[in-house]
């Protein structure tokens, strides 16, 4: 069979080659630590649930409009105002499922061949997937170690050519946990308009934040007509299965978006929708409690990672992701996440899943109990004692 070119460029997920290799160990009675997948442990909150069966149950069951069904629509733009302080309209969003088609969308409908785009690496591998996919370029802005993580701002007007059509931002961070500061947002908004660029910001780990407030590129003043916001119910509200998203942006753009949710999905799952509506207007205390709960995790996570020899680890500010630097075990980072697997039955991801500059780290994700984390370091610093 002769595919099309482009499929050659198409980039992919780890996090599920990772989760088959740990399951064939489990299926041949391994016992393996589960630290490789990005999603939360706990179950969907039951008014979300219950709301999806009554919508159901009330025949909820058939097509919706494309962009999704104007009370959700509605629900989000309220939403997005309170906790952006800008004002959004319903006809700015549009409902995907999950948050992820709005970045494939985005990219598709901005960006040409020959473009370039900046984009965080290591950063969420899709990033650079789809800018290769349509043909682009895509011109690395480094997270680094010592900056927490953080991107060197000023650096940014030389990565910027003629070519640039897109900055993706992304903060809280996946892999490394990273948060962007209020001025480095300010930075990257100042080149955005200088040089009339558009802003993809990723904030599904919005919620997931240890310290301080979370701070959107969208709320400073002139972005928001040039910013297209990804946001998604996935990590805040524990729904990763449930499939359900959505970008906020201008509404030339939302046209263009709902027009590939048109010829791709349709629309997203009617139900789903209704329970969407449940989890943004009902009781937030949940996702303080979940939020609290990594918190804890995170507190016992750095701290021992830090105490073993050849492993050093940036405490990260949010999301729920630790991405350490193991080059002081002598080993690179796929041997090192081989290792782990092999002799102390803990699966994480290689840090170079995240691009090439994740070279020397490793990701793990601590949306795992406290007890199977601390079985995880102590199995880690008896399969390093072994070396
Ligand atoms: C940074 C980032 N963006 C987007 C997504 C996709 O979220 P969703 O499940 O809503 O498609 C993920 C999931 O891991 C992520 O880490």
């Amino acid at each position: 069979m002769k595919f099309a070119k482009a499929m050659s460029r198409l980039g992919t997920e780890t996090a599920f080659e990772v989760l088959a290799k740990a399951r064939a160990l489990e299926a041949q009675g391994r016992e393996i630590v589960h630290l490789e997948i990005g999603e939360p442990d706990f179950d969907t909150p039951s008014n979300i649930v219950e709301e999806a069966g009554t919508a159901l149950h009330r025949g909820y069951t058939h097509y919706s409009p494309s962009a999704g069904i104007p009370e959700l629509r509605e629900a989000i733009a309220e939403y997005t105002s309170e906790r952006r302080g800008v004002e959004v309209r319903p006809e700015q969003v549009v409902v995907t499922p999950g948050a992820k088609p709005i970045m494939f969308f985005a990219i598709l409908a901005l960006v040409e061949e020959g473009d370039e785009v900046l984009y965080p690496n290591p950063g969420f591998p899709i990033y650079e997937s789809m800018i290769n996919f349509v043909g682009a370029r895509p011109v690395p802005l480094v997270l680094e170690e010592e900056r927490d993580f953080r991107f060197d701002v000023s650096q940014l007007e030389d990565k910027v050519s003629p070519l640039t059509k897109m900055i993706i931002v992304n903060s809280p961070q996946n892999p490394t946990g990273g948060v962007l500061t209020r001025e480095d947002l300010e930075a990257i908004a100042q080149v955005a308009e200088e040089h009339d660029l558009v802003v993809l910001t990723d904030e599904v780990y919005e919620r997931i934040l240890y310290e301080g407030e979370h701070i959107s590129i969208l709320s400073l003043p002139g972005m928001q007509k040039r910013t297209i916001l990804l946001n998604g119910y996935s990590k805040t509200y524990a729904m990763t299965g449930w499939r359900l998203g959505f970008g906020v942006m201008p509404e030339e753009i939302a046209v263009h978006i709902t027009r590939l949710m048109t010829n791709s999905n349709s629309c997203t799952a009617t139900f789903t929708q209704w329970a969407g509506i449940e989890a943004l207007r009902g009781p937030q205390d949940v996702v303080d409690k979940m939020v609290e709960e990594f918190k804890r995790r995170r507190d016992v996570i750095v701290p021992g990672l830090n105490a073993i020899k050849g492993i050093r680890c940036v405490e990260p500010k949010g999301a729920f992701y630790v991405f350490p630097n193991i080059e002081g075990t002598g080993m690179n980072e796929r041997e090192f996440a081989d290792y782990l697997m092999e002799e102390a039955g803990v699966a994480v991801l290689a840090g170079t899943s995240f691009g090439e500059h994740g070279r020397g780290f490793i990701r793990m994700s601590y949306a795992n109990s406290v007890e199977n984390i601390e079985k995880a370091l102590a199995s880690i610093e008896a399969a390093l004692n072994e070396l």
